[in-house]
């Protein structure tokens, strides 16, 4: 598999004379499979073309921090949300001092300032920049707050001088970005999730069952998620179409009671349980042995409720995980959201409006809130696998402040 396959890179280009290799940085990127959005400050567009950008990453290249079109698009907090890291290279002596004083004068600068992915820079500026104790004292700054240096090279320099400085060659560049995010991959590493994905099937009779319109979608792409962060997966599915993420440990199951002593028995190892399966609330009380025969013109099902999977997960008095549920509204979604938040005892929730089109059941989209007892956070409509990564550093990083 691609080492960058699916990952989220934000390159940010500043105004250096390596910004030419710009261009072969994200094809070499995209070879690993990740996807990548450029932003350019104003000065490395002396440099780099926006359009060869545009045109070798298949996206559009920002540079604007006050963009209308963006803003509707893909604003600075969007790719700024987007991002499971942020690349900036060449990173000038400039820039570097910028990000070092938490300066956010411009996109690329604002990106850094409001991403929660790890940052990594590629230092390129002549070698008395370099060792100037103002720049050393900056990038000492920037590593403290945990970003990643990526360099720089020694050698001959565009000036003339001879000495550190050298924005790294792309593919050392391509390297050091497979070695931080699988660094950072390990966020999660020692965590156990356990996660329910996809619809129940209530039998009626030998033949026939009561479910709903779950594709699993949402849920297995919560499990890829965590899976992708380091953590051990286990993964409750009613019946979908879908592959098993790889590497999960994948429990087939049909019926909310299967679902239910499934859960239970897993939850006490897990540290995070996710109740993202869509239950049947009601089984039909008595299941026919036999094909039901069709006499009458009318028939009554008689039905009983179901256990409440995640509200016993919750409720567990030893080896509760932190638990979070999701919840589909059709109106009033805060007011049922929240409701639920308490009835069930959750930590958190995650909303969504299943009535509006192209989102909710069975769709590549969603977009969802996430309420907490004291607050809330919005997660614009986005793909399904990409919404996933977002509600992923939400759980773990509420659970981390609980904990
Ligand atoms: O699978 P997709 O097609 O991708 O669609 C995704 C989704 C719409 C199914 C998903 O985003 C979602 O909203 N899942 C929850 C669906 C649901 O049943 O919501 P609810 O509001 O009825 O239930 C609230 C919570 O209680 C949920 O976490 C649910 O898993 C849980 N529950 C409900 C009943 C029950 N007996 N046991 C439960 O654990």
């Amino acid at each position: 598999m691609q080492a960058l396959h699916n990952k989220n890179i934000v390159l940010g280009i500043t105004g250096g004379i390596a910004a030419y290799k710009g261009p072969e940085l994200v094809r070499r990127l995209k070879e690993q499979g990740a996807n990548v959005r450029v932003v350019v400050t104003e000065s490395a567009k002396a440099f780099v073309t926006p359009l060869s950008l545009q045109a070798v990453s298949a996206n559009p290249v920002s540079d604007d921090l006050l963009d209308p079109q963006a803003e509707l698009a893909m604003g600075h907090i969007e790719l700024a949300k987007w991002a499971d890291l942020v690349v900036v290279a060449p990173a000038t002596a400039n820039t570097i001092a910028k990000l070092a004083h938490g300066m956010a004068d411009d996109l690329l600068t604002t990106i850094a300032l409001a991403t929660a992915a790890p940052l990594a820079i590629a230092p390129a500026m002549n070698q008395q920049m370099w060792h100037n104790p103002m720049t050393q004292k900056n990038v000492a700054a920037l590593t403290a707050y945990g970003a990643t240096l990526l360099g720089p090279g020694s050698g001959e320099q565009a000036c003339g001088d001879v000495g550190l400085g050298r924005m790294l060659d792309v593919p050392e560049l391509v390297s050091g970005v497979i070695e931080v995010l699988s660094t950072n991959q390990q966020l999660l590493a020692g965590q156990h999730w356990v996660i329910t994905a996809g619809p129940t099937q209530e039998p009626i009779d030998p033949v026939r069952y009561i479910s709903n319109h779950s594709s699993g979608k949402m849920g297995y792409a919560v499990a890829q998620a965590a899976l992708e962060a380091g953590a051990k997966v286990t993964l409750i599915s009613g019946p979908t179409k879908l592959a098993p993420p790889q590497g999960a440990d994948f429990i087939p199951v049909i019926t909310a009671a299967e679902m239910h002593q499934q859960a239970l028995s897993h939850a006490t190892s897990a540290n995070i349980f996710v109740a993202c399966a869509a239950v049947a609330d009601y089984r039909v009380a008595q299941v026919a042995d036999q094909k039901i025969k069709k006499h009458e013109d009318a028939m009554q099902i008689s039905m009983v409720k179901n256990p409440d999977i995640v509200a016993d997960v919750a409720g567990l008095t030893q080896g509760r995980p932190f638990t979070v549920g999701f919840a589909a509204e059709t109106q009033d979604v805060e007011q049922y959201a929240r409701g639920k938040l308490q009835r069930k005892n959750l930590d958190l929730i995650a909303a969504n409006n299943v009535s509006l089109s192209g989102q909710g059941f069975n769709s590549d989209d969603n977009a969802l809130t996430v309420f907490s007892a004291d607050d809330r956070t919005e997660l614009a409509l986005t793909s399904k696998s990409q919404l996933a990564k977002e509600l992923v550093a939400i759980i773990s990083s509420k659970a981390e402040r609980k904990a």
